[in-house]
């Protein structure tokens, strides 16, 4: 299994054509089958051409439900779950790291760029040129090597972006003397089809009006087709036709089954076949073809909610891997002093305990970083008694240590204990269910997490919860789900109010 990271810019009108699919896209979505896989909305790269506020959003929300429409489309339910859908500006370290990576590239390289060669051939003036398109290159090898890749698959026409980053990665190892960059392999997929559009003379492009969209009405994917280049020399469908640059049977040989291709190819050959009928096969062909990917997009269309989870899960992900390469990068260059501070867990958009990959997100780990948020205190029980109208509750009254005054202050009571003052909670446990009883409680010590929202328990509140481990399970396929009898952990002898380092 390698890592692989794929970008897409939000240009055009954010949609995705066919010629989209069949080249990169396509590509992506069978890498991500057995690969680790990181897919980004390049959004900020998008800027470059678009300073529009209404059209760059658009174009954002567009390119987000095509691409996620194709991928929950033609993956599994499992390997859907396991790719990390990100936005370039919901991780702040890709312009961070650009802004480092400036100080170890040299202008002679960035003006080798094709991008900025071609622009330079067109309409403008050197010194028009905006400096993030002159510096696109950056931000580009920002976005590969903050998540040290082994792959990065590209077109042709982005191979030079790959080289550039590679060298860039190698100067700045080399400078500072630690590998904090992988230098990526460019991956150029063999079979990665540069697709003519439907006029059959140039690559298939919004702007040039020769698209097949996918996800577009029915009536005007079937005008999109119907529009498609076929052969100028026949006259009637009893004319011997031409396959050869006929763009029905191009996209044919992608979409429709082989055998009804083959039979229809050599119907028209020989004039037995019209266009009116290729063409009505290509349109059920396609509606065939994407049917998946199109029913996901109006899933993900009604389901805000849903797409955003998935951009969060995808941030957290992301932000996981890119952290720690900003953590080594800074270190390299010296940025981490005597007087450092700074941690990027305090400033990752998370809460301390939002579910994360819950809903089948691709995170099944977390680091020990974010386990320390959960905040878990020794605590002793003063008063423990079996909550009246219940018949599971215990409501135990817990001193857990000094009070702090935290953003929130204390939650639970204040009570002079000695010469300190502690805090005290009234936390309730279910479990008379399982034979416990309030006597099991009393006077003990036990660990509580204590930075929970606290949940209301009938005609009060917990302000907390004690930690139950799971019983060691007594069947092979026992396990979890909580079937046992809980294990309270106890914290005998340790000072009440001690936390967790
Ligand atoms: N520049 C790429 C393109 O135009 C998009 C892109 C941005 C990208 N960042 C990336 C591609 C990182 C691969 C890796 O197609």
């Amino acid at each position: 299994m390698k890592r692989f990271l794929s970008g897409i810019t939000p240009s055009g009108d954010g949609s995705l054509h066919i010629g989209n699919y069949l080249g990169m896209v396509r590509q992506s979505i069978e890498l991500a089958r057995t690969n680790e896989t990181y897919l980004m909305i390049a959004d900020l790269h998008g800027l470059t051409t678009i300073q529009d506020k209404k059209q760059l959003r658009h174009n954002i929300e567009t390119l987000i439900l095509n691409e996620l429409a194709l991928l929950k489309g033609f993956l599994t339910k499992e390997e859907f779950s396991k790719v990390v859908f990100f936005r370039q500006s919901d991780v702040p370290m890709h312009t961070e790291c650009q802004s480092i990576l400036n100080n170890v590239t040299p202008l002679g390289l960035l003006k080798r760029a094709h991008a900025y060669k071609d622009k330079l051939q067109k309409d403008v003036m050197e010194d028009d040129i905006n400096v993030g398109l002159f510096s696109y290159p950056m931000l580009m090898a920002s976005d590969i090597l903050l998540y040290q890749p082994d792959l990065v698959p590209v077109g042709k026409d982005q191979k030079q972006h790959i080289e550039i980053t590679r060298d860039i990665a190698e100067r700045f190892n080399k400078i500072f003397k630690k590998q904090v960059f992988k230098l990526p392999e460019p991956f150029i997929p063999e079979e990665v089809a540069v697709v003519f559009g439907t006029d059959g003379k140039r690559k298939m492009s919004k702007s040039l009006g020769n698209i097949i969209s996918i996800f577009e009405s029915e009536d005007v994917i079937r005008k999109q087709v119907n529009g498609a280049f076929t052969d100028p020399t026949r006259k009637h469908a009893t004319d011997k036709g031409h396959i050869e640059g006929n763009m029905v049977f191009v996209y044919l040989d992608f979409f429709g089954q082989k055998e009804k291709v083959d039979e229809l190819k050599k119907s028209y050959v020989e004039g037995k076949v019209g266009d009116v009928e290729v063409k009505k096969y290509l349109f059920d062909s396609l509606m065939t073809f994407f049917a998946p990917a199109r029913k996901a997009y109006e899933e993900l269309k009604n389901n805000p909610t849903l797409v955003k989870e998935i951009l969060q899960n995808g941030q957290a992900g992301a932000m996981a891997i890119a952290t720690k390469t900003m953590e080594s990068a800074r270190e390299a260059i010296g940025l981490t002093t005597l007087y450092s501070f700074f941690e990027y867990s305090k400033v990752s958009s998370r809460g301390p305990l939002e579910d994360r990959g819950q809903q089948g997100g691709p995170l099944h780990t977390i680091t020990i970083d974010d386990f320390a948020k959960v905040e878990i205190r020794v605590g002793k029980v003063l008063e423990a008694k079996n909550k009246e109208g219940s018949e599971k509750l215990i409501r135990l009254v817990v001193d857990i240590g000094l009070v702090e005054m935290g953003l929130i202050g204390p939650i639970g009571n204040i009570r002079q204990i000695g010469n300190e003052q502690h805090e005290i909670r009234v936390i309730f446990t279910g479990v008379r269910g399982f034979g416990y009883t309030p006597e099991n409680f009393l006077g003990k010590q036990f660990f509580f997490i204590t930075n929970l929202a606290y949940r209301k328990m009938m005609d009060e509140e917990s302000q907390g919860m004690i930690l139950a481990v799971d019983p060691p399970s007594q069947s092979a396929s026992g396990g979890h789900g909580g079937v046992g009898k809980p294990i309270f952990i106890s914290a005998e002898g340790m000072p009440v109010g001690a936390k967790i380092r």
